[in-house]
């Protein structure tokens, strides 16, 4: 998968990118990762890419000429793809978006910075993302969210695949408790079906604790989430032993 990005910062994510898991990605041919500096279409002797908002105001607003400029190279430097823009107003991004990113072969990813994209920037844009309801001072490190997300979605990247669809949200669930060795520290104790080693028990451990986490943690994901009739009757037992245990 080849992902461009358009930033004023391209320095930004050389670290992120040359390490661990994403870093062997991109050594080993499964990510491509083209930066793009808009600044180099920037206007006159400063290459000023910013301007002051129409209406007044504090802050600065990303002009058109420049980004749009380098975009339209962008778009024609290789196979068709979306633009993404990086936004607070975009669809949040979430696991279900990573996987469906993942099916392309190229995607662009486009950082505003200031007070963001003069809105006629935002109509180039085939999609909005928003990494979340808070506002970061520029879009990089939502680009690097969603780069670390869609390339563990890209078979390959991550050692073992069932690693990554037993993740949390992959299969619309949380992540049961994990624990390594030693089996009791400071008197407190590993569940013992995890030593046993009978794999049915301990799948049937996991799927409770997962489906007791979701509950509890994320009654959204809760919610919406797909149950099979083996679910209920774990959810039940759970159910059953919280009221055994209850003084
Ligand atoms: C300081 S922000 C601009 C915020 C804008 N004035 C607003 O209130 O919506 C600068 C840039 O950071 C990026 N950004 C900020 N928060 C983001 C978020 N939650 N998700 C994705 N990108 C974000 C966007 O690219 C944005 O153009």
């Amino acid at each position: 998968m080849r992902v461009d990005i358009v930033t004023l910062l391209p320095g930004i994510f050389e670290k992120v990118f040359d390490e661990s898991v994403l870093g062997s990605a991109i050594r080993n041919g499964l990510i491509e990762i083209v930066l793009h500096n808009f600044r180099e279409y920037g206007d006159g002797r400063h290459r000023t890419v910013d301007d002051t908002p129409f209406g007044g105001g504090p802050g600065m607003v990303l002009k058109t000429g420049p980004l749009i400029s380098c975009l339209r190279d962008v778009r024609k430097a290789a196979a068709p793809a979306p633009v993404i823009g990086l936004t607070p107003q975009g669809v949040p991004f979430n696991q279900k978006v990573a996987r469906q990113l993942a099916q392309f072969d190229r995607i662009i990813l486009v950082c505003g910075r200031y007070e963001g994209f003069d809105e006629r920037i935002v109509s180039e844009f085939d999609l909005q993302l928003s990494i979340g309801d808070y506002v970061l001072t520029g879009g990089e490190i939502a680009a690097m969210t969603i780069v670390d997300a869609v390339s563990r979605m890209i078979p390959g990247t991550v050692g073992r695949q069932e690693s990554v669809e037993q993740d949390s949200f992959f299969a619309g669930l949380l992540d049961h408790p994990q624990y390594t060795r030693p089996a009791t520290w400071e008197g407190k104790k590993v569940p013992t079906v995890l030593l046993e080693g009978n794999h049915a028990f301990i799948d049937d451990w996991r799927r409770k604790y997962s489906l007791l986490s979701t509950a509890v943690n994320r009654p959204d994901v809760f919610r919406v989430a797909e149950f099979t009739e083996k679910d209920r009757n774990l959810f039940q037992q759970l159910l059953k032993q919280n009221s055994e245990t209850r003084p």
